[in-house]
């Protein structure tokens, strides 16, 4: 029997090209691995009416790890024109797949390592490397939201918020209300396992990016969850940065920065402006990972206009791999793996189009393949 069982879901577009490709460079790391592939994605929201069949969730719930290329999402009306006309009507409603997941199985800690590959004709900066740990399932994507906004939810608010007054001469229907929620749970792990991740990796500052002088109760529970937790790990100096001004720092002194932690929404933003910094989407890569599962994927989309083309960068795959390895415990593999994309990176021999070379997706998978010793 295989160590380990991988579940591998390709998805649409260019999901379906680059997980080709980590297929590949995988077989030459030998793994000890039985992949198993799933079904998500846009083909099986229309022909289904559900991106994340059941049988999927299954599969994972099967494995220890899983593979995620990319999809495709569009909007509520699209997603109701798209439906096979058999499902129309039948009150199908389209879930974003990766959103589902990471609430089915606590997958709270968003991963983004943002490293400067040197010589990447793309590296805003070289000597950038730092990583960082978005909650994954609070904060303002809790998903608890209003439109229009029901009476009771709003006398309610009015009777225990004087703020509610300014909007008092606002129509329900004109009023859309989405919740920032927070728990003192959700705070404290996230931190711990960035603080748990500098110290194991010898990271010297963990920064907390809050907005804590306006978000005051959201914010303040943040700061003084991560207060907390940083009292355990005195080697390890801690600050709170504001994320508007950190969103410049970052763009003027992004080597200063080592392990950044931030809240839902904050942390989606602030990781693609890091992502962008190194590379962006031909490179960036996420681990979204719980207590007992963990999903690695290319943050880059499904870029429908590439699909089939062959001309999508594996680099990000690839580093979601490097993510997964490190996971499972497989350093070694790991290693290997990021040294070979490193390499070729350097040489600057095999580049793809958005790293303004001409090399395919393969021709540049097998140029990672080749370095793997
Ligand atoms: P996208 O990430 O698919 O592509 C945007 C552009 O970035 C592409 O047109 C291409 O120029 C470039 N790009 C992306 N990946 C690349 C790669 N590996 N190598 C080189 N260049 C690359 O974002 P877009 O176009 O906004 O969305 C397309 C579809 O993907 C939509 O349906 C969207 O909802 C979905 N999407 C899915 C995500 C996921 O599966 N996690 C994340 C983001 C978008
Ligand atoms: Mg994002």
């Amino acid at each position: 029997m295989a160590k380990y069982s991988i579940a591998v879901l390709p998805g649409d577009g260019i999901g379906k090209d680059v997980t080709e490709t980590a297929m590949m460079v995988l077989e030459k790391l030998g793994l000890n691995a039985e992949y198993r592939f799933g079904d998500v994605g846009w083909e099986y929201w229309c022909r289904e009416g559900n991106p994340l069949p059941d049988r999927t969730i299954k599969l994972l719930k099967e494995t220890d790890v899983c593979l995620f290329g990319a999809i495709t999402s569009k909007t509520a009306e699209e997603a109701l024109q798209e439906l096979s006309p058999c499902l129309a009507g039948k009150g199908y409603k389209y879930r974003s797949p990766i959103v589902q997941l990471r609430q089915l199985f606590d997958l709270y800690v968003n991963f983004r390592p943002c490293k400067a590959f040197p010589g990447n004709p793309l590296n805003y900066r070289e000597g950038i490397d730092l990583v960082i740990f978005r909650e994954n399932t609070e904060g303002l994507y809790a998903g608890v939201e209003f439109h229009p906004l029901p009476s009771e939810v709003r006398k309610i608010l009015e009777k225990h918020h004087s703020a509610m007054k300014r909007f008092s001469s606002e129509k329900d229907e004109d009023i859309a209300i989405s919740l920032r929620l927070m728990t003192k749970r959700g705070c404290r792990r996230i931190v711990e396992k960035a603080f748990e991740y500098a110290r194991r990796f010898g990271r010297k500052r963990v920064s907390l990016v809050e907005k804590g002088n306006v978000l005051r109760e959201t914010g303040g529970l943040m700061i003084r969850e991560a207060q907390k937790v940083a009292q355990a790990y005195p080697e390890i100096a801690f600050d709170v940065a504001n994320v508007d001004a950190l969103a410049m720092w970052l763009v003027k002194n992004p080597e200063q920065y080592e392990v950044l932690v931030a809240e839902n929404l904050f942390g989606d933003i602030i990781s693609d402006l890091a992502a962008q910094l190194v590379g962006g989407l031909g490179f960036s890569a996420s681990g979204n990972i719980g207590d007992h599962y963990a999903i690695f994927e290319p943050t880059h989309g499904s870029a429908p206009k590439y699909a089939g083309l062959g001309k999508a960068n594996p680099i990000a795959i690839l580093n979601a791999v490097v993510m997964m390895l490190e996971w499972l415990g497989e350093m070694d593999r790991a290693k290997a793996l990021e040294r070979a994309v490193k390499q070729v990176v350097f040489e600057g021999k095999v580049r793809t189009y958005d790293m303004g070379g001409s090399a395919s997706t393969t021709e540049m998978a097998r140029a990672v393949a080749e370095k793997v010793d």
